[in-house]
């Protein structure tokens, strides 16, 4: 008996503070956003979230309003649903809310990467740095000439035979973008390591097409890896996954090649500066690879889809990229010479420009989260304060707050190649919601700090991408095109 008591006392100990940890005390203080904490300990409103996001969330906010805090996998996360106050989201400071503290724990889990040394301020002007300007100059003069290299090619090595290879039109975008745009950033096999400039061209055909096949398998974890629900046999698989990558992205081996970016060149020089360890360095090149790749293939894919699926916005940007290829003295022919794509040429082009930030508008769901570092108020457009407790998280979703809202945009899940253009031909930035001009009317690439450093490099690869397939589709292309509509539009609620 006089053990008893001790051991119950223990047990109960143990029982309250699991529940504590699980979230089971956690209620709704004065001042605070309604709070959801779903019916499973812990896990929350997971499964539904990562189910279907847009669904749960339109759910929430018809059910709790613009604000609303929900539990998911041991989070709290507040979401911040009304367009008008993403101001005060964006704009607020780093000490309150936090990408950096996010982020740092989501490349930890996902990408095993850890920089304890790191300073924000720096890390950030370093990721900034060289992706615009004279660096983005050169960087779409790489991606030029890794297109061509990788879309131009038809010959099978082993029989030296021209050939067509078949594949949908998803594979294909995403195949070609990703590796481009990886050999544009991290560089071109050296012809003296291979004897001759074709040989060390085919090389990087064959690397690229090595590691999107093994991008594709971890991308497919990914969601699963973050939400921390891979079961044991993924999980493993996507650890041989990570040491594929950070031996094929290994510092020794990146600096050898030719046409090493500036920016990843930048990078390894100030982690390594800054004391991190080369292994790490070489981790955090897996971490670039991913940011600066997911999104692009599935992008162009869309995009090159729209422009196939509505004539008149095709004719509307091969007019006017013939207009632009004419003016600079070029002109496509079959069999004629490649076409040398520069950063000017692809900024004289509104049409095409309007079609990008539409698909980017239609396809793109980014889920903006931050780190509350201390407790604070979230002011609302409207004069609505809330509590928000430090520890939690928030959020913005903007592709149901703002990309398919009706008033803002109508008919928001139709393909409008001239939504983002004035009748004039200049950029339309003027939306409205309620009769009130919406300040963030598309986010594809986040706000604030954190907003993506490769946007611009990015939406010249995808020009770049669409220009060359729209301008020399019957000339030189190497592959058949073939897609499957239906498919696609099972997975989407986009019209095509
Ligand atoms: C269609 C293509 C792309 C889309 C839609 C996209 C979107 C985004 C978004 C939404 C964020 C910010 C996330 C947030 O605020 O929570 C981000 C961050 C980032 N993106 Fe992109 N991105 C694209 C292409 C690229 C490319 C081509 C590069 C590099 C060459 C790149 C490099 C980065 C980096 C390094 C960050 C992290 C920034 C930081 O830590 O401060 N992205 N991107």
């Amino acid at each position: 008996m006089g053990l008893l008591i001790p051991i119950l006392m223990g047990f109960l100990a143990c029982l309250i503070g699991g529940l504590y940890v699980l979230g089971a005390f956690r209620q709704r203080r004065p001042g605070e956003p309604p709070l959801d904490k779903g019916i499973i300990p812990w896990l929350g409103h997971v499964f539904e979230f990562r189910q279907d996001t847009l669904k749960f969330l339109n759910r929430m906010k018809q059910k709790h309003g613009d604000v609303f805090t929900v539990q998911l996998g041991g989070l709290y996360i507040t979401f911040l649903q009304d367009p008008f106050s993403y101001g005060a989201f964006v704009k607020e400071k780093r000490e309150k809310l936090s990408f950096t503290k996010f982020t740092g724990q989501l490349v930890k889990k996902a990408f095993g990467y850890e920089d304890t040394k790191n300073d924000p301020e720096t890390h950030h002007m370093v990721l900034i740095r060289n992706l615009s300007g004279d660096s983005l100059v050169l960087l779409t003069q790489a991606m030029t000439r890794n297109l061509q290299n990788l879309m131009f090619h038809n010959t099978d090595s082993a029989t030296n035979q021209s050939t067509w290879k078949e594949d949908g039109l998803f594979m294909y975008s995403s195949n070609i973008l990703f590796r481009a745009g990886y050999l544009s950033v991290f560089g071109n096999v050296p012809p003296e390591s291979e004897g001759n400039e074709e040989k060390a061209k085919e090389k990087d055909r064959t690397e690229s097409d090595t590691l999107f096949y093994e991008f594709c398998k971890y991308d497919q974890f990914f969601p699963d890896l973050f939400y921390g629900v891979l079961s044991p046999k993924k999980k493993k698989e996507t650890q041989r996954l990570l040491t594929f990558f950070w031996d094929a992205l290994a510092i020794q081996k990146v600096r050898n090649k030719d046409n090493i970016s500036r920016w990843v060149w930048d990078i390894q020089q100030a982690k390594a500066e800054g004391g991190l360890e080369e292994s790490m360095i070489s981790r955090y090149m897996f971490v670039l690879l991913f940011a600066a790749e997911v999104n692009i293939g599935p992008v162009s894919f869309w995009l090159l889809l729209f422009l196939m699926k509505h004539p008149e916005a095709m004719a509307a940007v091969k007019g006017e990229v013939d207009k632009v290829l004419k003016e600079m003295g070029h002109e496509v022919q079959p069999g004629g010479p490649l076409i040398n794509l520069t950063r000017d040429m692809l900024m004289k082009t509104p049409v095409l420009d309007s079609a990008v930030e539409e698909t980017l508008r239609l396809t793109v769901a980014p889920l903006l989260s931050r780190a509350v570092l201390q407790d604070m108020t979230l002011k609302m457009a409207d004069g609505r304060e809330y509590f928000i407790r430090k520890g939690d998280r928030m959020a913005m979703f903007p592709y149901s707050a703002v990309h398919i809202d009706p008033e803002i945009h109508p008919d928001p899940h139709s393909f409008k190649y001239d939504r983002f253009l004035n009748p004039d031909g200049s950029k339309k930035t003027d939306f409205y919601k309620g009769g009130k001009k919406v300040k963030y009317y598309t986010m594809p690439w986040g706000a604030g700090v954190s907003m993506c450093p490769g946007r611009f490099f990015a939406t010249n690869e995808i020009k770049q991408f669409s220009v060359i397939k729209a301008s020399i589709c019957d000339c030189h292309t190497a592959y058949l095109i073939s897609y499957f509509l239906s498919a696609i539009t099972n997975i989407t609620n986009i019209s095509v």
